[in-house]
């Protein structure tokens, strides 16, 4: 972290969790036990049917709900789709783009690009999501891989929109697997993924860009990973699921400004 220049982020992914019913229920524990600093900001994205569940728990508090992904067209024939006009209008702040698990199924680069532009127009902040597989890992390719992908999710991106982003890096071996990157690695990557971001929008721009580690993260190794210089924050899945680990991951951030 470095609070002096960007923000840290702590945000949930629920992924595919919690019916709208579990979301009140969540929030109404985990307003209690919130804590009262204000050192990092904090956001949960959340399947869409709970994000007015979550929007009403969380009216009168600091956290931003998000949205776990996002059609890039305005309106129109897009069966089960959501527009980024319906998130903003749902009370949404932020959204997740091109999760690992959404590539999965069929998300490309050029998908998350547009959709990248479609959040930024509408003035949600995109969390946008890049990593190597196992076998990218192992064949030294991980630097070339990550680039590429930051390099496209950011394409025709102007520089003043591009404060409004935040990079998430997660290894897609380290997500769901307990297998978390060290420290060492996660710091690696997101200071290449700055890197990146100096070349292409210059060194005032990529030092205030939040980047977040993603993979495993949880309430034990939080404070390792966010005391690295260039890890800004966390994407946490399953630890968020679970009030008390979401919250010891909050404070986690609460560490001296390096
Ligand atoms: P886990 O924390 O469950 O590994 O998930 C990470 C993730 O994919 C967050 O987007």
């Amino acid at each position: 972290m470095n609070r002096k220049y960007r923000k840290t982020v702590i945000a949930a992914n629920w992924k595919m969790n919690k019916t709208p019913s579990e979301t009140k229920a969540f929030f109404t524990e985990f307003k209690n036990q919130m804590p009262k600093g204000r050192w990092c900001d904090i956001v949960v994205c959340v399947p869409a049917v709970d994000i007015p569940a979550a929007v009403r728990a969380l009216r009168d508090t600091r956290v931003g709900v998000g949205a776990e992904n996002c059609n890039a067209n305005a309106s129109g024939a897009y069966t089960g789709e959501i527009a980024v006009n319906m998130l903003v209008d749902a009370g949404c702040k932020y959204v997740i783009i091109g999760h690992s698990e959404r590539r999965a199924m069929g998300e490309t680069d050029a998908d998350v690009n547009a959709k990248i532009h479609a959040a930024l127009g509408a003035n949600l902040i995109p969390i946008v999501c890049v990593g190597e597989s196992l076998e990218q890992r192992e064949a030294g390719i991980t630097d070339e891989w990550i680039t590429m992908q930051i390099k496209a999710a950011l394409a025709g991106v102007a520089v003043e929109k591009i404060k409004k982003i935040v990079v998430a890096y997660e290894p897609i071996w380290a997500i769901g697997t307990g297998k978390t990157a060290t420290p060492d690695q996660a710091e690696q990557v997101c200071q290449m993924i700055r890197t990146v971001i100096r070349k292409m929008y210059g060194a005032a721009i990529a030092r205030g860009v939040s980047i977040l580690y993603g993979g495993s993260m949880n309430e034990k190794n939080a404070e390792e990973l966010l005391a690295q210089p260039d890890i800004d924050g966390g994407l946490i899945g399953g630890a968020s699921l679970v009030s008390e680990k979401f919250v010891k991951i909050i404070e986690a951030a609460n560490q001296p400004i390096a």
